[in-house]
C-alpha cells in the first residue's frame, strides 16, 4: 500500500539537549516546544518486495550514504513492527531550504514515521506515532501533535514512556508568531546529534543545565496555559542562552552562530528595549527565531529585514502531522 502524510517543523522554547541513551533516543531531559505551520514536509512511502533495497529522495534528490542508512534504520523498525522485509521507497519534499537548520529532520521523521506506518499496514494512535518518531530523530517526537508540545523524558530503560503531549491546541493561543530569520543556508559542519553528545561528555557546565531545566519546564508551562506571553518570552529566550552556554565550553567549542546571528540577537534586544516585544530563541545552528505577537508581526518583519542578507519564514502555531490523500509518486 502507498501512503502519504504532512507534519510540521517544531521549535523548542525549552530545548532538548543531550542523550542518556543515543539508540534508543531518550532525552537526559523534557523539552516543550511550538509546532509550525510554515515550515512542513510532504513524504509519501510504498513497501514493495521487487525493491532491492530503500530508495529515499528528499527535494529531488536521491539520500545516500550515513544519511540513507539512518532512513533504512528507521524503517527496519517499521519493518519489525509490520513483520515484512519489503524494502521501501520514500519521496519527501520540504516546503524550506532542508539544510538550513530548520529542524526539517523533525517534520521529516514525524512525516516518514505517519506514511511509512500506514504504508506498512499499522495502524498507530498519535502516542505510538510519537514513540517511533524520536527514534528516527529526537525532535520529531513533538511534530506528531500541533499546537503547544511537551516531550516528557520518561524513565524506563526501554523508552516506552518517552514521548510527546499535545499541552495546548494551536487555537488556544493563535496569536504567537515565530519568525525564523535565516543567515545562512550552508549545511551546519556539526550535526545536533553529535553536538549534543560532545556537550554530554565535555562541557563542565551540563550538570548546571540538567540541574535548572526542570525550572523552566514548569515555567513554560505555566506561560502556555496562562497565555503570558512575556514570560514565555523570557524563559525561552534564557534557555536557549544556557544550551550555547553548554555548547560552546566543550571542548573543542561548538560556535553555532555566525555573526550575523548575533547581530540580530543583538537587535532583538534593543527593539525590546524600545518597546517592541519580541524574544530570540535558536537551536543548533546560525538561524534565529524571534518570537512575537500578531500586533507586532508585520513591524517585527520589517526589522529583521532592514538587517540584510537574511530571509524570513512566519509561522503561526500548526496542526497535528496527519495523512494526506496526494501521493509524491
Ligand atoms: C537544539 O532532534 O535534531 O534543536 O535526536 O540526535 O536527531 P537527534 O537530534 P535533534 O536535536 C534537536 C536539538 C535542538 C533542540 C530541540 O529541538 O529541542
Amino acid at each position: 500500500m502507498k501512503a502519504s502524510a504532512s507534519a510540521n517543523s517544531n521549535i523548542a522554547l525549552v530545548k532538548y539537549w543531550g542523550k542518556r541513551d543515543a539508540k534508543l533516543f531518550l532525552p537526559h531531559n523534557g523539552s516543550i516546544s511550538i509546532t509550525l505551520d510554515g515550515l512542513n514536509t510532504h513524504t509519501t512511502c510504498a513497501f514493495s518486495d521487487k525493491l532491492a533495497g530503500d530508495k529515499v529522495d528528499i527535494d529531488g534528490k536521491a539520500v545516500q550514504g550515513a544519511e540513507l542508512k539512518q532512513a533504512s534504520a528507521f524503517l527496519d523498525i517499521i519493518r519489525g513492527m509490520a513483520k515484512t522485509k519489503a524494502r521501501a521507497r520514500v519521496v519527501s519534499k520540504n516546503n524550506f531550504p532542508a539544510a538550513a537548520g530548520l529542524a526539517s529532520s523533525a517534520s521529516g521523521f514525524a512525516a516518514l514515521a505517519l506514511a511509512a506506518g500506514k504504508a506498512a499496514g499499522l495502524n498507530l494512535d498519535q502516542k505510538q506515532l510519537s514513540l517511533l518518531a524520536r527514534r528516527g530523530s529526537g525532535s520529531a517526537c513533538r511534530s506528531i501533535y500541533g499546537g503547544f508540545v511537551e516531550w516528557q523524558k520518561g524513565s524506563k530503560s526501554d523508552g516506552s514512556d518517552s514521548h510527546a503531549i499535545q499541552l495546548a491546541k494551536p487555537t488556544h493561543w493563535p496569536e504567537i508568531r515565530v519568525i525564523a530569520a535565516i543567515t545562512s543556508r550552508q549545511a551546519k559542519k556539526i550535526k545536533s546529534r553529535a553536538g549534543m553528545a560532545q556537550t554530554v561528555s565535555t562541557s563542565p557546565f551540563y550538570p548546571a543545565w540538567k540541574a535548572t531545566v526542570e525550572q523552566d519546564l514548569d515555567g513554560m508551562r505555566q506561560a502556555v496555559m496562562a497565555k503570558n506571553f512575556r514570560m514565555l518570552g523570557q524563559i525561552a529566550e534564557h534557555n536557549c542562552l544556557k544550551m550555547f552556554g553548554t555548547m560552546i565550553t566543550t571542548k573543542p567549542a561548538i560556535l553555532y552562530w555566525s555573526p550575523k546571528s548575533v547581530e540580530i540577537l543583538h537587535a532583538v534586544m534593543g527593539w525590546r528595549e524600545e518597546g517592541l516585544e519580541c524574544y530570540f530563541t535558536c537551536d543548533a545552528g546560525p538561524q534565529v527565531k524571534v518570537l512575537c505577537l500578531a500586533r507586532d508581526e508585520k513591524e517585527t518583519s520589517q526589522r529583521l529585514l532592514a538587517l540584510q542578507d537574511i530571509e524570513i519564514i512566519v509561522s503561526r502555531p500548526g496542526g497535528d502531522a496527519h495523512t494526506v490523500s496526494r501521493h509524491l509518486f
